[in-house]
């Protein structure tokens, strides 16, 4: 059949894709800035007609009205990384947290996490009757090649980007034509602190580099500091406007990468519509499924391969504890670590880990003696090479337990340094040298 005739047969509505839906099937969902928007809207509409779904999603940015309290009891939310509107649902009300690296999320789709049905945005059909799925390629594929269902929204507001990041109309059941604006990611302006721990990190970034940026603040501010570079590349889990920025400058041209040379290579992008514009149909873009992006060794085939991620907690033995605040578990491993292996890899890589020195206004160290109790280690002290704060930068790497403890001290906070030196003195019983 011609596809433009198979298009026409399988336009369907949210409510009537939704009958695909059935008691005890697990339906995974699209991500952070592609989350579909009108089925979870009818599901949750008709959410006393579900029992014991289970549905799969990890950052979904924006309202998700599945996470919506009158649907617990109906749905199950199990996620391996938590942002702020699931961060609850999922860890106590109507959910669990799974551990796991989100490059293996594809692999795991089908056996470890099953989907009977997958629901995903896209763009409208090419000439080919191909759609991109615009700015989160990650397990998308993947679900869709095994889901018994696929329902996909078109949404005409998607940006078209390339790479590996197409699916035809043959592949899809349910297409549901429609025009929504994405949600946004807007940064803020990086404090004084935040722009100082960008220019500790920017003076390990050398002309060439090629750069994974993580989540959170820091990141941001690392970019506005690396205006003065040239020819940096992007080989990242996900960039943001300020990766848009300096392509513009033509600070970012990929020029010396030695993968996808001239090309920014990601899983997912979130930020504002200026940023969705400015990738829409931009060949300089691609994106490829997560399992390629965070693969340790596709990562560490790039000359000087430089990953900066954040954290919540550092300990005085350099185990690096990002994704939990003690017990309660806050994001998720994300790529953490596969970028690190992957720089430290890398010929001439380094993995750079930067946070403030304190957390809650000033009144928590996030340098310990140890981690909080119940605090899940991300990135091991094995792992562990350069940690940076506003006071400046530790490298960890080939430095033992006491050296390693007397660099962090000395780029904690100046509050905190008296009580951290006490412990100190106490383990390792010698006095230290400030
Ligand atoms: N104890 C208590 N509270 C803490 C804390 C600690 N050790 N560390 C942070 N907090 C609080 C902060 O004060 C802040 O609270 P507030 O919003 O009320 O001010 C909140 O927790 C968030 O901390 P912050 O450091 O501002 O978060 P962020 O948005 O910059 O994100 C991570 C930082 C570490 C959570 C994020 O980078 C992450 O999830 N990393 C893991 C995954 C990853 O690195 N992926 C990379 C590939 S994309």
């Amino acid at each position: 059949m011609n596809w433009k005739d198979e298009y026409k047969k399988k336009i369907s509505t949210p409510e009537r894709a939704i009958k695909d839906i059935h008691d005890g099937d697990c339906v995974v969902m699209g991500h952070a800035a592609a989350v579909p928007r009108m089925v979870p809207q009818a599901m949750a509409d008709h959410c006393q007609d579900y029992n014991d779904v289970l549905i799969f999603h990890m950052t979904t940015l924006g309202d998700n009205p599945l996470l919506h309290p009158r649907c617990y009891g109906h749905f199950r939310h199990v996620s391996n990384f938590l942002s702020g509107n699931s961060r609850d649902t999922v860890n106590h009300l109507a959910g669990d947290f799974f551990p796991a690296y989100f490059k293996d999320v594809p692999e795991m789709i089908g056996d470890e996490i099953p989907c009977d049905v997958a629901v995903f945005q896209a763009t409208p059909p090419n000439d080919d009757g191909y759609c991109s799925l615009g700015v989160s390629c990650d397990y998308a594929l993947a679900a869709i090649r095994v889901a018994k269902h696929v329902i996909i929204e078109t949404n005409e507001m998607m940006p078209f980007i390339g790479g590996e990041n197409m699916i035809h109309i043959s592949q899809i059941d349910h297409i549901i034509p429609c025009a929504y604006p994405l949600p946004e990611l807007h940064s803020s302006t990086p404090s004084e602190v935040e722009a100082a721990i960008g220019r500790h990190c920017a003076s390990l970034v050398t002309d060439g580099s090629t750069l994974q940026l993580g989540i959170g603040a820091i990141p941001n501010a690392v970019l506005q500091e690396l205006g003065d570079k040239n020819d940096l590349g992007i080989h990242s889990e996900m960039f943001s406007d300020g990766v848009a920025d300096l392509m513009k400058r033509g600070v970012i041209n990929g020029r010396r990468k030695t993968l996808h040379r001239g090309k920014v290579v990601a899983t997912f992008i979130m930020g504002t519509r200026e940023l969705y514009d400015f990738v829409d149909g931009n060949e300089q873009i691609e994106l490829f499924p997560v399992n390629y992006t965070n693969d340790p060794f596709i990562i560490a085939q790039n000359y000087r391969m430089i990953s900066i991620n954040s954290c919540l907690e550092v300990d005085f033995m350099g185990q690096v504890a990002s994704e939990s605040i003690g017990m309660r578990q806050f994001s998720g491993i994300g790529g953490q670590v596969d970028f690190v292996r992957g720089a430290s890899i890398a010929r001439e890589g380094k993995s750079i880990i930067a946070m403030p020195s304190t957390a809650a206004g000033g009144t928590i160290s996030r340098i310990k003696p140890f981690l909080t109790p119940g605090a899940a280690v991300s990135t091991t002290r094995n792992d562990v090479n350069y940690i940076v704060t506003e006071y400046g930068i530790a490298r960890l790497k080939g430095r033992t337990l006491q050296h390693r403890a007397e660099d962090l001290i000395r780029i904690a906070h100046p509050d905190f340094r008296p009580q951290l030196i006490e412990e100190y003195e106490r383990r390792f019983m010698s006095k230290f040298q400030a």
